[in-house]
């Protein structure tokens, strides 16, 4: 995966914690072993990781924050249904869509929120 960088460090830390947790997540689900733990793990970390965005959005008033807030949604739900869905569809869930997704993402909307967050000189607390 190529997850650029973007301006505003925190950001960067958690995009790196949540791709630790996804390689841990694909290893499993490529094997036979049970994947459902990993999967919980993961979802979990998408919620942490865009609730943590949309806080500072909030916080500085970004002026795309609704639009971004939308295409966290609208991944976030697609992530909850992958819990009924077999291995294998859920295999193609990430290989054909999400990791494309996450990278586009990071290096569109993430991007420019993160320009406009250090350039305001953001804080990461709340
Ligand atoms: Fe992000
Ligand atoms: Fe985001």
């Amino acid at each position: 995966m190529n997850i650029k960088k973007v301006a505003f460090e925190p950001m960067n830390k958690v995009h790196e914690q949540e791709l630790k947790i996804l390689e841990k997540l694909l290893q499993k689900l490529n094997s036979s072993q049970d994947y459902k733990k990993e999967l919980e793990e993961f979802i979990k970390d998408v919620e942490n990781h865009f609730s943590f965005e949309e806080k500072l959005m909030e916080k500085y008033d970004f002026f795309a924050k609704i639009p971004h807030k939308m295409e966290h949604d609208k991944i976030l739900n697609e992530l909850y249904q992958l819990k009924n869905l077999p291995r294998e569809k859920v295999k193609e869930y990430f290989n054909n869509h999400f990791l494309e997704w996450l990278e586009n993402h990071i290096a569109t909307i993430d991007t420019v929120t993160a320009g406009f967050l250090n350039m305001i000189g953001a804080k990461d607390e709340f």
